[in-house]
């Protein structure tokens, strides 16, 4: 991170820089002379070196340094091909033509491309009805994934990094195990007091899937999700391999290398990106990764890019998130943390960004969150030009859905301001970005003139229908809403 100078120190620099120029004036006739003389000398060097060395004078760099030179100009020229893919759980229905194609299928697309190594970082795992204890028809999807990544984990080198989860069931770790597969456990509790909260997936090093999911049936089928995949695109995979290698690493080690070896720093963050085609768009694209420990040089921190992105828009910022709260939720004792809300505020009222949240209301949401979002939603006023509005979506549940414990809800993690798609596995609350483990992706396809749409029209589309379909409820200053969720 970059550290910041104090003020005094610049005013000295300052100083110090005028002082030099008024010598370099009264000196500027002898530098000339002398100058005269290194051209000279240069030039006779450089014939020197052209007629002595073969090789290129790059040589001369040390071998870290030409590496890193190398790597940056290197651009990527896969034919990455980005999807967004999403669960609607059963019996949900949108007056609306977005579809996109589901995460079951993505997951399975994924295990059928796969040649040599499946990645996996995991929260918790139960994709069977014997998991959770329940005899619903709607888990053979989970179930069907289990089943061909057990096929796979005696065939390929297949990895899963997963939170110390006690109390969680075992069963699909130990059938994987069993298998073949590698599993790893990580225990974010006692190195940051948090969990592993990632779920991401990696193929050959070459396809990814990142999102809301966990791995679990009703992520499938019973919980809404959102996630994108990227295929055919070794150069993003490499970079998300750096995370998930430092998931696996601490795994063994047990506690957080300080700094991280080299092999986990990244070149590509918010501020250098990667450049790459997607879908034959030109796109920037980055990674960004939670908690601030886990994050190798070069690596932006997840509540980071969120900021950024937010600074970044100028017309709208939508959010979907499951839980927002200005405070941190699980540490004690529990501490205000508003960074995002602020940035909220700011953006409406500096820049008059027009700010939509659409958040998940369910049995267990945490009560504290709606006076919050109360108070987020009264910065509403059109003679100020302030728009902020908040909505809370509702999976609705039959009796029979009613009896599936946790689910039937919007498990949604993304944002999309008027430039950018923000896809992250995280719940925006403190703890989020300061002890769980998460990951986002950053898509940056501004100013692209071709005519496919980006992925951040694609997921505008996605919030749109989600904010006007009926399972959406304006909430205001005044709005009763106590027996609401
Ligand atoms: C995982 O499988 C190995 C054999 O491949 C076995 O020795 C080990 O006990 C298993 N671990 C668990 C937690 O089941
Ligand atoms: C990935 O690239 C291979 C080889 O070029 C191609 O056959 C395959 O269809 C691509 N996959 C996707 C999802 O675009
Ligand atoms: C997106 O890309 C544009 C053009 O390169 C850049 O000006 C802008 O800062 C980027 N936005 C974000 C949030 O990275
Ligand atoms: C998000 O927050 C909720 C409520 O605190 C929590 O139950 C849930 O576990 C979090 N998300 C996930 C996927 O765990
Ligand atoms: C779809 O539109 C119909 C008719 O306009 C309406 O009755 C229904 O509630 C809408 N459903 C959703 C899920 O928005």
């Amino acid at each position: 991170m970059k550290t910041d100078i104090p003020y005094n120190q610049l005013v000295d620099a300052e100083g110090r820089r005028q002082e030099s120029c008024r010598r370099a004036q009264l000196a500027s006739k002898c530098l000339i002379a002398l100058a005269c003389v290194a051209c000279v000398l240069l030039a006779a060097m450089t014939l020197y070196n052209i007629l002595t060395l073969p090789t290129s004078s790059y040589h001369h760099h040390p071998a870290s340094i030409t590496s890193r030179l190398q790597e940056k100009v290197e651009s990527c020229s896969d034919p990455c091909k980005i999807v967004l893919v999403e669960s609607i759980p059963e019996g949900l229905e949108f007056n609306s033509s977005t579809t996109n194609p589901s995460i079951f299928q993505a997951w399975i697309n994924l295990m059928s491309e796969a040649r040599s190594s499946v990645d996996i970082a995991s929260f918790y795992w139960t994709l069977t009805n014997e998991d959770t204890g329940t005899q619903e028809p709607t888990a053979s999807q989970g179930e069907e994934v289990l089943k061909r990544l057990a096929e796979l984990s005696g065939k390929l080198n297949v990895r899963i990094a997963v939170d110390t989860q006690e109390g969680k069931p075992q069963a699909d770790l130990k059938l994987l195990n069993d298998s073949g597969a590698d599993v790893r456990t990580v225990n974010m509790r006692a190195l940051t007091s948090g969990v592993l909260h990632t779920k991401f997936w990696l193929i050959d090093k070459k396809h990814i899937y990142i999102g809301s999911a966990n791995m679990d049936w009703r992520s499938l089928t019973q919980v809404k999700e959102l996630g994108a995949v990227v295929y055919n695109c070794s150069c993003l995979a490499s970079d998300l391999e750096k995370i998930f290698e430092a998931y696996w690493f601490v795994g063994k080690t047990e506690s957080i290398p300080s700094p991280w070896p080299s092999s986990f720093s990244t070149l590509y963050n918010k501020d250098t990106p990667l450049q790459l085609p997607l879908n034959s768009t030109p796109s920037s694209v980055y990674l960004s990764s939670s908690p601030p420990s886990f994050c190798a040089d070069g690596r932006t921190q997840d509540l980071q890019s969120i900021l950024s992105v937010m600074e970044d828009a100028e017309k709208f910022i939508y959010i979907a998130v499951m839980n927002y709260l200005p405070t941190t939720e699980f540490s004690h004792p529990k501490r205000y943390w508003a960074d995002i809300d602020t940035q909220l505020r700011r953006s409406a009222y500096e820049k008059k960004v027009h700010v939509r949240l659409l958040i998940s209301c369910w049995q267990h949401s945490p009560p504290v969150m709606l006076p919050f979002l109360k108070s987020l939603a009264s910065v509403h006023d059109f003679r100020n030009n302030l728009d902020i509005q908040v909505r809370l979506f509702m999976v609705p549940a039959d009796p029979s859905q009613k009896e599936i414990p946790f689910a039937r809800v919007n498990h949604n993690k993304y944002m999309v301001t008027d430039k950018v798609a923000y896809i992250g596995t995280s719940n925006w609350s403190g703890d989020y970005f300061l002890s769980t483990a998460g990951s986002a992706l950053v898509v940056n396809q501004t100013g692209s003139r071709s005519p496919d749409p980006t992925v951040q029209s694609q997921l505008k589309a996605v919030f749109e229908r989600d904010w006007h379909s009926a399972y959406s409820t304006p909430i205001t200053h005044s709005s009763n809403l106590k027996h609401f969720c």
